[in-house]
C-alpha cells in the first residue's frame, strides 16, 4: 500500500516535471545574427535611444523562469559589468575550466558540469524547471540536442559583418512557429518562436 502510494506520488511528480520543464532563450541579435561584435562587444545592443527605458518584455520573461543557465563567457561578461548583480533567480554556469565561482559571486551562481542531460537533471532535482538559457555556444549546444522550447529574439537592425553568432550548424532541421511579433522604439523587431514538435 505504502509502496503504491509512493509510486503514485513519484508518477505524479514526474508528470508535473515533464509538463513544466522548458528551456527558453531571450536574446538580442544584430540583423546578421550576431550576439556580440568582432571584439566580443555588446555596447551596440543599447545604442538605440530608449528614453523611457522600456524593457521590451524582459521583466515579464524573467518573472516566468525559475533559474538561468549560462555559458562561462556570458557569466564572465556579466561579472565585468559596472553594476550590481542583475539576477534575482539562481544562476548555473556551464564551465569545464572553472573550478570555483569568484568570492564576490558566491551564493549567486554555481558551476555545473557534465552532459546537458546530466546538467538539466541536476537543476530539475533542485526544483527549477523553467530555465533561461543564455550565451551563444551554450544555446547552440542546447539546439544541437533539440533542447530549446522557446526563443524570443530581438533584432537590432545593424549589420555587424562578423562577431559571435547566435546559431551554427545543426545535424537536422528544427521547426519553430512564430507566435508573436512586436516592434519597439519604431526600430527593433522582436519575434517569439515556439518549437513545433
Ligand atoms: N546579445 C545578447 O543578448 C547576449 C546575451 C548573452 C551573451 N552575449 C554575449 O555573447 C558572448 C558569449 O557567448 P559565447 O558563445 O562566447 O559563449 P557562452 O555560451 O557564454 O560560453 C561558452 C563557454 O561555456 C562553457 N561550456 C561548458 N559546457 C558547455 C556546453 N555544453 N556548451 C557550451 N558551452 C559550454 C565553455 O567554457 P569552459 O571553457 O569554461 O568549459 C564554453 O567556452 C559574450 O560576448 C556575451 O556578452 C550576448
Amino acid at each position: 500500500m505504502a509502496n503504491s502510494a509512493f509510486t503514485r506520488t513519484v508518477g505524479i511528480h514526474l508528470e508535473i516535471k515533464t509538463m513544466e520543464c522548458k528551456n527558453k532563450v531571450f536574446i538580442a541579435t544584430s540583423l546578421d545574427g550576431y550576439i556580440a561584435d568582432k571584439n566580443g562587444g555588446i555596447d551596440w545592443l543599447h545604442s538605440i535611444p530608449n528614453p523611457e527605458n522600456i524593457d521590451m518584455g524582459y521583466g515579464e520573461f524573467t518573472s516566468q523562469i525559475d533559474a538561468l543557465v549560462m555559458g562561462r563567457t556570458t557569466f564572465e561578461t556579466v561579472c565585468g559589468f559596472d553594476m550590481d548583480w542583475p539576477y534575482q533567480k539562481p544562476v548555473f554556469v556551464l564551465s569545464n575550466s572553472m573550478t570555483s565561482i569568484p568570492n564576490k559571486y558566491e551564493g549567486k551562481a554555481e558551476i555545473v558540469k557534465g552532459t546537458l542531460q546530466e546538467i538539466l537533471e541536476q537543476i530539475h532535482i533542485k526544483g527549477y524547471y523553467s530555465l533561461y538559457i543564455d550565451g551563444g555556444r551554450t544555446i547552440q549546444s542546447f539546439l544541437k540536442e533539440d533542447l530549446i522550447d522557446e526563443m524570443t529574439i530581438t533584432i537590432i537592425p545593424y549589420l555587424l559583418g562578423g562577431g559571435i553568432p547566435l546559431f551554427n550548424e545543426l545535424t537536422e532541421r528544427l521547426d519553430f512557429e512564430c507566435v508573436n511579433s512586436e516592434i519597439y522604439l519604431a526600430k527593433v523587431v522582436q519575434n517569439q518562436f515556439v518549437r513545433k514538435r
